[in-house]
Parts: C-alpha cells; structure tokens; sequence
C-alpha cells in the first residue's frame, strides 16, 4: 500500500500515531479490530523496530492476530496476560459520553471482553464517527447459529417496547452465506437510527437466550483520540474531562507497511 492516503485514512493514521504513544515499555495492550485500529498495530510495530517499545498484545480477532504478528508484536492470550494496561480500539460510533457502537467489523464479542478486562480502553476514530445520539450506525448482536432466527423473532419482540426509531433486524452475511464470527457465531445487525436508552437497551438484550452479546459498549471506554482528514487530533478524555487538540503532520506512513502484507 503506497501513495496519498485519502483523508479519511489520513484521520484514522493521526488517530492511531496518538494512541500509539500513550502506550508505554512493559504494557499488556489490547488490540482492537478494523481499519483504525490496523494503522495502530503498524505504528506499535514501528514503535518497537524503531524505538525498542517492548509490548506484548492481546489481539482482539485472528485478523489483528496475524497483522499483529507481521508488525512484530508478541502476540499473547488475554488469560495469559490476565488484566491489561490499556486497549486501544476503533469504533463504528461513539457518542459524549464516550458510548459506543461497536462490531463493524463482528469482532464486537473478544473486543468487549478485551477491553472490560482493561485498566483503561481508548477509541482512535475518525471525526466522522461522533454522533449526537447512538444509532445511525446498524447495531451488531452475536448470536448462537442454534435457532438464529427464533433468537432474531425474539428481538424484534423486544425492540418494539425500546425507545428506538427502526426495527428492521438483518442476518449479516458474507457472500451467500452467514457471515461468521471468531467464536463461530452469527450477527445480526438492527437497524435502529435512533437509540434513546442504549444502557437499557444493552441490558435487555443480553437477557435474550441465544444472544451471545450485543454491540454496545456503556462505561468502557475512557479517552477518545480523534483524527481529522488534515491531521489535527483531539483528545478527550472522561475521566479528567480534558481536551488535548494537536496538529499533527500525519508525515509518510508507507514505512510502516515494510514488511506487512496488508
Ligand atoms: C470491529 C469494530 C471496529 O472497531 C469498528 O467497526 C470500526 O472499524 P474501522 O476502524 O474500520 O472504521 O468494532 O468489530
């Protein structure tokens, strides 16, 4: 991968060059799945090749696994490492109160569990990703393949007492087939617009038999780094209730696709 980046991958590349230096020697780091957090996984590699950053990760699919692996990052299991320092993940939407959506890209399951064993979860995302209100964005919930679409009536059932605009619920596939999670699971992606109460939302659904776990992450994430298409970062964190912005000259990232086969 060579050339301009377009701006949007020139936001998610500033993004993740922050959140890579919050990332201090010795840490146990989660690593999240998608697009942004790719670019995080490159910048650590280089971290380590460049600046003798030693880390060991615990990937958050097989997908980060083997990237991370390329970049030259020890790759760990998170009972191995028990509790983490930090993770760091992409995100389909967050919101002020650093609600999320996650699952895009249907590791939404080992990334919860990730991040939730984590001293601290940071978001790297583009700006286009901030959203007044939760929902635009369909949410993914894993479910068990055993009576999927019995596990699927049940939500619909759910969703039409729930402060929600849509309810339109998709099996999601990949090709002509289910698409298929880590875990051997099926998503289905609810096509909400709008969620009024995403922690009533959260709970109500993880207490439908065959749901598995559902996309939205309330009260995990600490820190939002945000990138913008000409490199400007933002930091917020909750916890301080700072907001850090930087300009950040997003420089030539084609180094860090040396030795990685994207
Ligand atoms: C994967 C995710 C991703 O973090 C989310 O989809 C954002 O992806 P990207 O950084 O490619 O926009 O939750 O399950």
């Amino acid at each position: 991968m060579t050339g301009e980046l377009s701006p949007i991958d020139k936001a998610k590349f500033a993004a993740a060059r922050r959140a890579a230096e919050l990332v201090e020697d010795g840490m146990r780091v989660g690593l999240g799945t998608g697009s942004t957090a790719a670019w995080l996984v490159r910048c650590l590699g280089d971290a380590m090749r460049e600046d003798g950053l030693r880390i060991r990760g615990v990937p958050t699919s097989t997908r980060t696994a083997e990237l991370a692996r390329q970049a030259g990052i020890p790759v760990i299991g998170l009972d191995e490492a028990r509790w983490l320092d930090i993770t760091i993940d992409g995100a389909d939407e967050f919101d002020g109160d650093l609600n999320l959506i996650k699952g895009g890209g249907g590791a939404l399951l080992h990334e919860k569990v990730v991040a939730t064993a984590s001293d601290r979860m940071v978001v790297i995302a583009d700006i286009g990703k901030e959203v007044e209100t939760l929902g635009a964005f369909p949410l993914p919930v894993e479910v068990i393949p055993f009576a999927w679409q019995t596990t699927r009536a049940l939500v619909e059932e759910t969703l039409i007492s729930m402060d929600v605009l849509g309810r339109d619920v998709s099996l999601r596939m990949d090709g002509e087939a289910a698409f298929v999670t880590d875990e051997g699971n099926y998503i289905l992606d609810l096509h909400l617009k709008r969620i009024g109460e995403p922690r009533q939302l959260a709970m109500v659904l993880n207490q439908i038999p065959g749901v598995v776990e559902n996309g939205l992450f309330i009260d995990i994430c600490d820190t939002v780094v945000i990138g913008f298409g000409d490199g400007r970062v933002e930091v917020r964190d909750l916890g301080s209730g700072t907001v850090e912005r930087e300009s950040f000259d997003p420089g030539e990232p084609d180094n860090l696709f040396r030795d990685i086969n994207d």
